[in-house]
């Protein structure tokens, strides 16, 4: 039950106590059905790893069958996968409408899958652009909106967008990664204000360092980039790929039913750090 405000006064009452989700049940994720892009490796994977943990089915989505059927494998048994490449846009209606068909509603997407390119801008060609935007923002996009219409039908869900420091402050050579997660940081602002009141949440996470391929292929071989990301890192480390899966359980849990159109840095203190 919504709290309810005395307009003479101005006051929201007291919660009901049933409004109380006890800890036991909060984090739980019992009974959902959650879509997770590139699931099949690195933050995709323990994404999945820690939503089966949490009580989830998962459906992870990657371009190749063997290492999605390897993943599935050690995930268990409430773990399938779909073999989908998310920049066939075309496509993406199909692939929600064949989940929800085996596995039920879908409850939480998780807008993993990217890619990245490090190269001085002045290099980037218009071909290397719209290939890291297509599928780290246009896709995104067509995905969260074929999945959101049903939601919104039901009037429950939830959307975690996988952002990036690139969209908090300026890393060299990342030109067209940075304009793509910024791009999906505004993304979160404007579907949160439009879906939220229709029930459906939508949140990004934006990782700091996490040791996965793709962190190690930015910083492979560039030490002076592997010590400017450390330094201003107050932590020190880099983060685990569950890291960012715990926090992606939060945002979709009960735990988080107040959140909507944040953005969660995961970062160490990265993205505070001087
Ligand atoms: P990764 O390269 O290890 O995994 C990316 C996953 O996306 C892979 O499973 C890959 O197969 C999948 N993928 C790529 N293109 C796809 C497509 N067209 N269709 C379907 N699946 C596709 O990278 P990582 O590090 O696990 O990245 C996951 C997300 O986290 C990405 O959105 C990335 O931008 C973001 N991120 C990663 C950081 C890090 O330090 N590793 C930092 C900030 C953000």
């Amino acid at each position: 039950m919504e709290p309810q405000t005395d307009t003479s006064t101005g006051q929201v009452a007291e919660p009901a106590l049933s409004d109380h989700i006890a800890f036991d049940h909060v984090f739980s994720l019992a009974g959902k059905v959650a879509l997770i892009t590139g699931g099949g490796s690195g933050i995709g994977f323990d994404i999945a790893r820690c939503m089966v943990e949490a009580g989830a089915t998962v459906i992870i989505t990657g371009r190749r069958e063997q290492p999605l059927q390897d993943a599935v494998e050690t995930l268990g048994e409430r773990a399938h996968y779909e073999v989908n490449d998310v920049t066939e846009r075309a496509r993406l209606g199909e692939l929600v409408a064949t989940i929800e068909q085996t596995h039920g509603p879908i409850d939480i997407l998780v807008n993993n899958a990217g890619i990245n390119m490090k190269k001085p801008a002045l290099e980037v060609t218009d071909e290397d652009f719209d290939r890291i935007v297509h599928t780290n923002l246009n896709s995104v996009f067509s995905l969260t909106r074929a999945c959101a219409s049903r939601m919104i039908e039901r009037g429950s869900g939830s959307i975690i967008m996988i952002s990036s420091m690139a969209a908090y402050y300026g890393i060299d050579r990342v030109a067209a990664y940075a304009a793509s997660k910024s791009g999906v940081e505004g993304m979160v602002k404007v579907l949160a204000s439009e879906f939220s009141g229709r029930g459906v949440r939508v949140n990004a996470i934006a990782p700091g360092f996490i040791e996965t391929a793709m962190s190690k292929t930015a910083m492979g071989g560039d030490p002076d980039r592997f010590a400017r990301a450390m330094r201003r890192t107050p932590m020190g480390k880099f983060g685990k790929p569950d890291d960012i899966g715990w926090a992606a359980v939060f945002l979709a849990s009960d735990a988080a039913r107040y959140v909507t159109g944040a953005s969660l840095p995961v970062d160490g203190g990265n993205s505070i750090g001087f």
